[in-house]
């Protein structure tokens, strides 16, 4: 498994902060149970994925090799040990959804996005990624992107999802340009 590198990572006054609180919710001798909530915060402070630097340091903070880090990221799909696009879109392709038409739904990105599965675009905005299970089959195809679950997904609707969020997307570039 490849962990891309990046600069030295150290939390942030926020994030130390919020870090300390998360520690402190439990015994000393059993600090490694704040790691996925640590993970999550450093996740959040480098842009949406965990580099090998700060896997390290949430690692050194609650005590234990990078190794069990590493394992412990690489094993939940909700952290990613690589870059990944401003909207994040993860099309749920377990038996449910795969028969409620998620082939459909990668179709619509490719035709939308220009993408395919594990792919971002050139500008960096979106990437598509598969996931298991999202615990809504019941209103199977779900697509979920960034923190939000789209449940009874169409192609078309999502087309529409799509094109509303690059177009917020741009207007949020604009702005950055103006400021
Ligand atoms: S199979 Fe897709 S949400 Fe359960």
């Amino acid at each position: 498994m490849t962990v891309l590198q990046s600069p030295p990572f150290c939390f942030d006054a926020e994030n130390q902060q919020k870090a300390e609180t998360y520690l402190a919710q439990y015994p000393p001798a059993h600090k490694q149970s704040a790691l996925v909530p640590l993970l999550d915060l450093a996740q959040n402070q480098c842009g949406g994925w965990l580099p090998q630097p700060a896997l390290e340091a949430v690692a050194a903070l609650v005590g234990i090799p990078f190794l069990k880090a590493l394992e412990v990221a690489s094993f939940y799909s909700m952290f990613h040990l690589k870059p990944v696009g401003s909207y994040h879109v993860q099309v749920c392709s377990t038996t449910p959804c795969w028969l409620s038409g998620s082939d459909d739904l990668y179709k619509a990105c490719k035709d939308q996005l220009g993408i395919c599965k594990g792919e971002t675009t050139a500008d960096k905005k979106f990437t598509l990624s598969e996931i298991e299970c999202l615990g809504a089959c019941v209103n199977a195809p779900v697509v979920q992107i960034n923190e939000v679950f789209y449940e009874n997904m169409t192609p078309y609707r999502l087309i529409e999802i799509l094109k509303k969020l690059a177009a917020e997307n741009s207007k949020k570039d604009s702005e950055r340009q103006r400021v």
